[in-house]
């Protein structure tokens, strides 16, 4: 079997924001081993959420590398980045940001629809986009008929499970989760992460998981904390 690359490996970054008098984010190194699971906590204003935006290569790092699944982010054109992005990241972003006139099962298929790779490792495993949509819904405790509501007509709860179905169809190697949990009550973080957890175990993804909760940690393989990894001076300073 093939060694597989780290899922992200970084190097002397360096991230300012545009018209920010300060850096947001100064990182000597980090490594995410293929299927490791992160946990990243730091308080409000510490950079997680721009250091998960270099990691999505929605924006590049000013000095230093970012490497995702062995390939050099900054090498890439804009365009190529966020190919390379729907192929091989799941973000579950804070707000969800689903598309709410679209039903829950179309946001989900959109996610293969803009990338030919998830398509075809979900054509590998011998499936269709619309089965893989199905039993990840189903595996999520989403009811096909919810499935065909328009996402703004589905509960917080039920949003989340179709952001994290958007993020793990198809399997990407990386499934990035910023504070996904921070609009649920307890005993539904627990199951949602333990549903995370599961789904990237059994696609071999990474795990990169925000939060400034420090209870769910225990989850992970490992616990970084941002505050102790960064040296810029300017986060929580910012523009905002
Ligand atoms: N789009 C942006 N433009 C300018 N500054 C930003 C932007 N997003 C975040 N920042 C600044 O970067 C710093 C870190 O923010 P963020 O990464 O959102 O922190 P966290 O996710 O840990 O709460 C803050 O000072 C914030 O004001
Ligand atoms: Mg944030």
């Amino acid at each position: 079997m093939s060694v597989q690359p780290a899922a992200v490996r970084l190097s002397g970054l360096r991230y300012r924001w545009p018209r920010a008098r300060e850096d947001c984010l100064a990182v000597d190194a980090l490594t995410i081993a293929a299927g490791e699971r992160v946990f990243l906590r730091g308080p409000s204003g510490s950079g997680k959420t721009t250091l998960l935006s270099l990691v999505g290569g929605v924006v590049l790092a000013q000095a230093g590398t970012m490497e995702v699944a062995g390939r050099s982010l900054g090498a890439l054109s804009a365009g190529a980045r966020d190919r390379f992005r729907a192929d091989h990241v799941g973000f579950v972003f804070q707000l969800f940001n689903l598309l709410p006139w679209l039903s829950g099962r179309d946001n989900i298929l959109l996610a293969c629809r803009f990338s030919p790779q998830r398509r075809a490792r979900v054509a590998a495993a011998g499936s269709t986009p619309a089965a893989e949509a199905a039993r990840l819904a189903a595996r999520l405790d989403l009811p096909a008929d919810l499935l065909d509501r328009p996402a703004a007509q589905l509960s917080v709860g039920q949003q989340q499970r179709v952001a994290a179905a958007r993020a793990l169809i198809g399997r990407p190697g990386l499934v990035v989760a910023d504070e996904p949990t921070s609009a649920l009550d307890a005993d539904r973080q627990q199951a949602f992460i333990d549903l995370l957890l599961e789904e990237c175990a059994a696609a071999g993804a990474a795990l990169l998981f925000v939060s400034h909760d420090q209870r769910l940690a225990v989850h992970f393989d490992r616990v970084l904390d941002l505050a102790a990894l960064n040296r810029a001076g300017g986060a929580g300073e910012g523009a905002r």
